[in-house]
């Protein structure tokens, strides 16, 4: 195990809320052990064009409570080529970084998996507001999107009401209906659509007509943008079955909204958590792995079986929120 002298630290990938504080405290954990640190801008496309800076206590002081990611991220896909992860070592060793911790979704972890398989010693921090990466219970962000995309429910529901209207809300999650199914949860949807679990535009009309029949002011669907056949494909056949439905409908994409704003108390507290661990992680030969929260405590879990595939949504909580549709 080589001593860890100098560390690099970026994100990349979509961003989220709690990368600053993420950043900040992989910065002062790596400083309190001796170590000196580089963040590096823009991802993987800034490591591998040298964009590197020096950080220190000071650098990463007043980012707690920002959204965003003051070092910058990138998507950068063509990262899985052999030669760009090459001249990512070739870069990091011109610059004497000898670890790096790399904050991300499934990607970024791919990427740190490759760093790690070519010898250099790369560390993850599962930061997604998807909550796809196995290896932790929630990814950073994960909390302060869901309170996000709640807050829009519970506002669109005071409309809904007065107008008694069924409102369609189209929420993130590319290849998962995590965010979908908790905040259909917490915001009291009449019917949550995602990925994992197949549903016919029928049943769709049905409950809307349902909830309808049954007195309901407002009903709420929520749909992950990753469900098939897609949010539109259900305002279409919403809009054909318009007379049985009862209600009117409007429709509610909540975007990027999502990624931003102020991390809530509980990402900052699982970002710092997890950035100390990362660290420490590192100084101790945990390279390959990804540092995640399962259960109440911090775990290094490979990164090869984080990456592998998508974490599955739970069915039983699936199970739970249609019971809470009557
Ligand atoms: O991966 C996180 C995520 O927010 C997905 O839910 C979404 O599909 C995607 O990023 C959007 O990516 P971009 O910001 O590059 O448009």
């Amino acid at each position: 195990m080589t001593e860890i002298k100098r560390i690099g630290v970026l994100t990349s990938g979509g961003d989220g809320p709690g990368l600053n504080p993420c950043i900040r405290a992989v910065t002062r954990t790596a400083i309190a052990m001796g170590m000196d640190v580089m963040g590096i801008r823009r991802g993987y496309t800034g490591l591998i064009n040298g964009e590197f800076d020096p950080l220190d206590a000071r650098s990463v002081g007043g980012i707690l409570a920002k959204g965003g990611t003051f070092l910058g991220t990138t998507r950068l896909p063509e990262f899985n080529e052999l030669r760009y992860q090459r001249q990512a070592i070739r870069v990091l060793n011109q610059r004497s970084v000898d670890g790096l911790v790399v904050i991300g979704g499934n990607g970024s972890l791919s990427g740190a998996l490759a760093l790690h398989k070519l010898g250099f010693p790369t560390i993850g921090v599962p930061a997604t507001i998807d909550n796809d990466v196995g290896g932790a219970d929630i990814a950073v962000g994960v909390d302060t999107t869901l309170n996000t995309v709640l807050d829009a429910i519970d506002k669109i529901k005071d409309t809904a009401s007065s107008h008694q209207r069924a409102f369609l809300i189209e929420v993130m999650g590319r290849d998962c209906g995590y965010l979908a199914l908790m905040a259909g949860i917490a915001g009291g949807a009449e019917m949550i659509l995602i990925p994992e679990i197949p549903t016919a535009l029928e049943a769709v009309a049905e409950c809307l007509t349902d909830a309808y029949m049954r007195g309901k002011a407002h009903a709420i669907l929520i749909v992950a943008e990753g469900y098939k056949p897609g949010t539109q494909a259900v305002l279409d056949y919403l809009e054909e079955h318009k007379e049985e439905l009862g209600f009117s409908m409007r429709v509610t994409v909540l975007g990027h909204v999502q990624r931003g704003g102020s991390p809530s108390a509980y990402d900052r507290i699982l970002a710092t958590r997890l950035g100390a661990a990362a660290v420490r992680g590192l100084a101790e030969g945990k390279s390959g792995t990804v540092a995640g929260m399962l259960g109440s405590k911090i775990a290094y879990t490979p990164l090869e079986e984080a990456v592998a595939h998508l974490r599955p949504v739970d069915e039983r909580i699936y199970e739970i929120a249609r019971m809470m549709e009557m």
